[in-house]
């Protein structure tokens, strides 16, 4: 049998993952106390059961303790493995220590999750300077690309498309999709000043002519990176270009600042809940679980 938890309330996931997967919806009780410790508890019998925990781990920090709690209350009630689909990974982009003394979240938060999971389920995570999950996991890791589901929509959606990747580290999704959809690609060189200023350069010999282009990055977290492009784009006479993010973190206003940036349309995948989903990564999902029929 195949159980799903929500901790965190339903996504637009839950019930592809629950229908397509043949997954049964198990029930928790969850409130905080007066101190705001987290109570928890399991109203569904999953004894033998393989379970499957879906939460975006976006905000991390308050879904931490309650997720953990969850996952150690399965295994004790006898659940046959415990798996987690955290659609959106966080804690990954700070993956190399800048400064000495700095902690390096990425391995600490992958040492803090990997002893409760036997595995996790996840959608492009930010791989950079970490080249594999598993090199800081230590449980069995699976990564579900958006790439074709992104191609796709932009095959259907998008005339005379022209892909761009704003920074170095966008170049594997730029032209994963670029080679997916047969449409041009480029790379731009972005430099980061601090958390929220970049400058981006774009090369003058790419003729726009004609085109739509779009900017391709994983993840929008303050826009900073997305409106620098735009900004640069429209201030070098291209046509206005459309951005897709994969992940829509979003940072307090960063998509209100990006909708007036002068984009023309900011598209997202479905891995964190948001009003700019538009590419439906469900499919994906269900096939990347390997389950048991009952
Ligand atoms: C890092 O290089 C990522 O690929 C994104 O470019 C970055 O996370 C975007 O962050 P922000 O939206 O804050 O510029």
């Amino acid at each position: 049998m195949n159980i799903l938890f929500q901790p965190f309330g339903p996504s637009t996931l839950s019930s592809a993952l629950a229908n397509k997967a043949s997954m049964q919806l198990g029930d928790i009780t969850q409130r905080e106390f007066p101190d705001l410790e987290s109570y928890l508890k399991i109203n569904t019998d999953v004894k033998g059961a393989d379970t499957f925990i879906l939460s975006s781990l976006d905000n991390p920090n308050p879904k931490i303790a309650p997720l953990l709690f969850l996952a150690d209350a399965l295994k004790s009630e006898g659940a046959n493995s415990v798996s987690l689909i955290a659609p959106y990974l966080a804690y990954m982009r700070h993956d190399i220590q800048f400064l000495p003394g700095e902690a390096l979240s990425s391995h600490s938060f992958a040492k803090i999750l990997s002893p409760f999971f036997n595995n996790i389920i996840t959608v492009d995570p930010h791989l950079h300077r970490i080249k594999s999950l598993s090199d800081i996991y230590q449980t069995n890791t699976t990564v579900v690309h958006a790439a074709s589901a992104i191609a796709d929509w932009i095959q259907k959606n998008v005339p005379h498309p022209f892909i761009i990747g704003p920074d170095s580290e966008s170049a594997q999704w730029a032209s994963d999709i670029a080679n997916l959809a047969n449409v041009p690609y480029t790379v731009l060189e972005k430099i980061r000043k601090s958390d929220r200023k970049v400058e981006i350069k774009i090369d003058a010999s790419i003729d726009f002519q004609g085109k739509t282009p779009i900017l391709i990055d994983d993840i929008i977290s303050t826009a900073g990176t997305m409106i620098t492009a735009v900004s640069q784009l429209i201030k070098d006479g291209m046509p206005t270009p459309i951005c897709i993010g994969i992940h829509a973190v979003f940072a307090n206003d960063a998509y209100e600042r990006l909708l007036a940036s002068g984009v023309s349309k900011v598209v997202t995948c479905n891995t964190i809940g948001h009003p700019s989903n538009a590419i439906d990564l469900a499919d994906a999902l269900v096939n990347s679980l390997k389950l048991k029929r009952t």
